[in-house]
């Protein structure tokens, strides 16, 4: 498996690109399923579970391109960083055709669940196996079955699996509240499956998080006619059919955090004392409670129309973080601001409303010499002056990057392992940090050999 060898620590300075969103993306490539005509699709970040998406769409029949630049039509080379516009692609899914995801991908990737909505609206049936995903908490899918149910879908779970059927689709009044705030995948389901329902659909309770929004926007784009994205009621008229549309993702703000908070961990060792990472082709509006607690720990911030910059000297401050539903802080940055407050002048505190129990990338950060408790989905973190360098296995997608920000500052060589979480969720991270000065090289199974080969050392103590 692969893995990252990072030395640190080192500033980080300059200026990257950022990708399209994977969490817009994803409900996006499965709402395809309800296109009619042609889609194209712009800045669609080539990343491990889009990859994962593309293949369930082409069990159901759709026709995907290659990737190419939206800009000219020439094909994108594989593993091609962020560029102005992005990659795209070009996909026409068939009326009728397979309606059941393989298991093996079902399992790879959660979001394979919203190809359900809209394969119960354009085809009246959907076999999609139980989701697997990010092994953060509890991930149950209670709340989609119900949305659905209440459309008018006949649901049973088979063997792990669950199988659906309908005829067209009724408007009804659905309550996506769960416990811990709306569901995302849910409400991009039910957003789906209800643009083609007969009558009106009032989704309450419904996520506001910018990725449904981008949803929402792509499915009007289609000829949905939806009112009230953005709070948590939306309504939908239903209507007979979708056409086609050329859609361009929204940026990822998570991935513009992970890389925010880089600069943030590593740039009181910048030697001009300062350092400074600017980031391009993202909207800060998007990202203002990153920003917000970002201001809060001490750093200074710019913005502009679609840059935002951080200006890090110092040693972050203590803070008292809470990851909630949009728009509080994202759930999937708490990770990467728990590594952050390891090194702030205090005791600090990051709780996790969402999901209480994604906390395992704490016992790593511990072998960097954090001193970090966990209770009851609260992290109490007692910062230090310095990390040390570790060898650290990641355990899911943003515990990945965490391990990856620590690696940065920690004084000496870390070796970072399981990073295929890491390249489900981000566009070449390694390469962007790379090009900001990181020390980060990634090992595979080749290099390691070739090394091994060289020092006549076997392959894994190599690696
Ligand atoms: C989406 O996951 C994101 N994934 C997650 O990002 C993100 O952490 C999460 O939303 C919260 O923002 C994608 O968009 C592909 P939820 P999702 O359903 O939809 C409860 C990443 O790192 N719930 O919003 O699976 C659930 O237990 C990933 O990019 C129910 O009770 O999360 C949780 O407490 C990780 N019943 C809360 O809702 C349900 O039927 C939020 O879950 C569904 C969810």
């Amino acid at each position: 498996m692969d893995c990252f060898r990072i030395d640190g620590p080192v500033a980080l300075s300059g200026s990257v690109p950022v990708a399209g969103s994977k969490n817009a993306a994803l409900p996006i490539l499965a709402a395809s399923l309800l296109a009619e005509e042609p889609v194209e699709l712009r800045r669609i970040p080539q990343l491990g579970d889009v990859r994962v998406m593309l293949r369930v769409l082409e069990c159901l029949g759709a026709e995907i391109s290659p990737w190419y630049h939206a800009a000219d039509s020439t094909p994108v080379p594989g593993g091609s960083a962020s560029m102005p516009g992005g990659s795209a692609l070009a996909l026409s899914v068939p009326d009728d055709g397979p309606c059941e995801v393989p298991a093996r991908l079902a399992r790879a990737m959660r979001a394979s669940f919203c190809v359900l909505g809209p394969l119960l609206a354009r085809r009246g049936r959907g076999v999609v196996p139980l989701p697997g995903g990010c092994r953060i908490g509890p991930r149950p899918i209670d709340l989609h079955l119900a949305g659905l149910a209440a459309l008018g879908a006949e649901l049973s779970v088979e063997r792990d699996r669950v199988v659906a059927s309908a005829g067209r689709l009724r408007g009804a009044t659905i309550d996506l509240t769960g416990p811990r705030g709306s569901t995302v995948t849910g409400t991009a389901n039910i957003l789906s499956a209800a643009t083609r329902a007969r009558g009106k659909t009032v989704i309450l309770g419904a996520a506001c998080e910018p990725e449904i929004v981008d949803l929402g926007r792509f499915l009007v784009s289609l000829g949905a006619r939806i009112e009230g994205l953005g709070s948590r009621v939306i309504e939908v008229t239903g209507v007979d059919g979708l056409g086609g549309t050329r859609h361009t993702v929204i940026p990822d703000r998570i991935e513009a955090a992970t890389l925010l908070l880089a600069g943030a961990i590593t740039g009181r060792w910048a030697s001009s004392a300062e350092s400074t990472v600017r980031l391009t082709g993202v909207s800060p509006g998007d990202l203002a409670p990153v920003l917000a607690a970002l201001r809060g720990i001490g750093f200074d911030i710019a913005e502009g129309v679609d840059w935002v910059a951080i200006r890090s000297a110092g040693r972050p401050l203590p803070a008292q973080l809470a990851a909630e539903p949009h728009p509080g802080l994202p759930t999937d940055v708490q990770a990467q601001f728990t590594a952050l407050l390891a090194l702030a002048v205090g005791r600090s505190t990051v709780r996790d409303d969402v999901f209480p129990e994604r906390f395992r990338h704490v016992a790593q950060l511990r072998r960097f010499g954090a001193s970090i408790t966990v209770q009851a989905g609260t992290a109490t973190i007692d910062g230090r002056h310095a990390l040390r360098g570790a060898t650290v296995v990641a355990s899911d997608l943003r515990a990945s990057s965490a391990l990856v920000l620590a690696a940065l500052a920690a004084g000496g060589r870390s070796t970072v392992r399981g990073i295929h979480h890491l390249d489900r969720g981000y566009e070449l991270l390694d390469a962007k940090l790379r090009s900001l000065g990181a020390r980060i090289e990634r090992v595979t199974q080749e290099t390691a050999g070739r090394r091994a080969a060289r020092l006549a050392l076997p392959a894994a103590v190599a690696g």
